[in-house]
């Protein structure tokens, strides 16, 4: 049987998850690295370039037009911390939690994202404004405590800033 999903949009009935422009192009990366080695990284990689995140029903359309099973898919997705099945906000906040970080308050300011904006860790903003992660160590110790949001260091970071701080990506 010929697939299913060919030129059509992948969705969940309820409405598209990605059109068909984006479909061809998921389609074109996956001919692209038909028989390599990575491929599957590259195409996931592609996917979530293009729509942002990794919908399940994406995974499941890219695993059979890969004719691999979805759960070597899925495996990679959650191994890897940079693909996300859930929509990511706007703006990701990192909060920097490696030991220079974390001695100097950075899990205070995880508290006091947490209370102004109802974030946890790995979580979104209804609005898709914010999304929150944690890491380990981005680089700039000296700056402890550190954030990151999206390309922007901010260093030295105090739990009194933060509303200053993510007012200025709204
Ligand atoms: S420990 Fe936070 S930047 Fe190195």
């Amino acid at each position: 049987m010929k697939d299913a999903v060919k030129d059509k949009p992948v969705g969940t009935g309820s409405g598209e998850v990605v059109d068909r422009k984006t479909w061809r192009q998921i389609k074109e990366i996956i001919e692209s690295t038909r028989g390599q080695a990575g491929a599957p990284i590259r195409v996931l990689q592609r996917a979530q370039g293009l729509i942002g995140y990794l919908p399940p029903e994406v995974l499941a359309a890219i695993a059979k037009e890969m004719k691999i099973p979805p759960s070597e898919l899925y495996g990679i997705t959650s191994f890897y911390s940079f693909f996300s099945m859930v929509p990511k906000g706007k703006y990701i906040i990192q909060v920097c939690l490696g030991t220079s970080c974390y001695v100097k308050g950075g899990q205070k300011i995880i508290d006091t994202l947490g209370k102004d904006l109802g974030l946890e860790s790995g979580g979104t903003t209804e609005d898709r404004m914010f999304s929150l992660e944690t890491v380990r160590c981005i680089g700039c110790c000296g700056l402890s405590p550190v954030l990151a949001i999206n390309e922007d260091i901010h260093g030295r970071a105090k739990p009194s800033k933060m509303r200053e701080i993510l007012s200025s990506y709204q």
